[in-house]
């Protein structure tokens, strides 16, 4: 071999030593990625699993909440969902925001709500659940793993003899239930507003009218300045109906409503201790808006 064949070999022999090895840490990524995959399902497994042990008597069997039959809110909303960096067809959630919502899942279940049933769950607020356990919980809401939850609780209700049934679980009188007195949270259902209204499967840029221009109907009454009929969908229809056709709340329509303004004014702004009904005076609506929603109650047909 003449050195100029024996530098073009050595160039060669680069060359294969550097493709392999590229290909090596190409690989090695998809492992890694393999790996994470592997890991959030146990970890979503694992929060399935408290969730059955847990949450089900009050949120339902498979999440639903007040729809199927429960005394506190729906958990399997959207607008609860994290898209992840692997998914094909959606732009991923920002970090910031993807944050923010698993700050506000962990912090509620850590501490609980005051003067609701939401009990406080870590056991650094004298609860049962550890950090890493909330943190499973949070990753299995936030991923929308509610497959698990009925797998896994089908499984759980066909081992005892008789089999348990969602009578056996559900909470059925909510009366019953104590009342957190005291917790180390920062949110209620109105300073939680944000995390109801995002939507993550939007397209990025597909601005909806909601943005920014106010919608027609706008000018009317409104609560915390959005119009009250919005108002009453993202915060109270999750107990009396889309339609106010009652749920766990009874139906709130002009004829059932016969009462004077005052009486249901009481009731929105001081809740009925011993009932799922919350004191939205505590949580700071003010007067004006508690009397802007018993005139779209008691006025307005559904
Ligand atoms: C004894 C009944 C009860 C149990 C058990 C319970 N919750 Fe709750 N939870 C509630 C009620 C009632 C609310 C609504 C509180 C409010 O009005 O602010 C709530 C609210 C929440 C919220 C906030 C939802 C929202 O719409 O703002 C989350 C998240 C939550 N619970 C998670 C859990 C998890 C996770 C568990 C199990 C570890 C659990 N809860 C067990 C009664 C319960
Ligand atoms: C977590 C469930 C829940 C949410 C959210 C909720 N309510 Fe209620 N509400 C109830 C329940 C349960 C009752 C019945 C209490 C009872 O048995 O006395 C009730 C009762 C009422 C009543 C009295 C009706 C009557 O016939 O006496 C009014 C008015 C009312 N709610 C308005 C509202 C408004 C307005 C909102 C939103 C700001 C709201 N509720 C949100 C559960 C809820």
């Amino acid at each position: 071999m003449n050195t100029s064949k024996q530098v073009n070999v050595m160039i060669g022999l680069l060359f294969v030593a550097f493709l392999t090895f590229g290909a090596y840490i190409a690989n090695e990524n998809n492992r890694a990625e393999a790996a994470r995959e592997a890991q959030d399902e146990l970890k979503a497994h694992r929060g399935a699993t408290l969730f059955v042990n847990n949450c089900r008597t009050c949120h339902g069997l498979e999440g639903k909440g007040t729809e199927e039959g429960g005394v506190a809110p729906p958990l399997n909303r959207p607008s609860f969902r994290i898209i992840g960096k692997g998914d094909p067809e959606l732009p991923p959630t920002p970090e910031g925001e993807a944050n923010g919502l698993k700050n506000f899942l962990f912090n509620t279940i850590a501490c609980g709500r005051t003067n609701t049933a939401m009990p406080t769950w870590s056991e650094k607020q004298g609860g049962p659940l550890s950090d890493t356990q909330i943190n499973y919980l949070v990753l299995m809401i936030t991923e929308g793993r509610w497959d698990l939850v009925t797998e896994i609780g089908e499984e759980h209700d066909s081992a005892t003899t008789p089999p348990t049934t969602k009578d056996d679980i559900l909470v059925k009188d909510p009366a019953a239930l104590s009342l957190t007195a005291k917790n180390c949270g920062q949110f209620n259902p109105l300073s939680a507003k944000e995390f109801y209204e995002r939507d993550p499967f939007k397209a990025p840029g597909a601005a909806t009218p909601a943005d920014g221009a106010p919608k027609a109907g706008a000018s009317g009454p409104s609560v915390q300045g959005v119009p009250v009929a919005d108002f009453f969908q993202k915060t109270c229809a999750t107990c009396h109906g889309a339609k106010r056709q009652g749920i766990v709340g009874p139906a709130l329509t002009p004829e059932r409503l016969t009462n004077t303004d005052d009486f249901y004014f009481n009731t929105i702004k001081n809740g009925r201790p011993g009932t799922a009904m919350p004191a939205w005076g505590a949580v700071g609506l003010k007067d004006d808006d508690i009397k802007a929603l018993v005139q779209f109650i008691k006025t307005v047909q559904p």
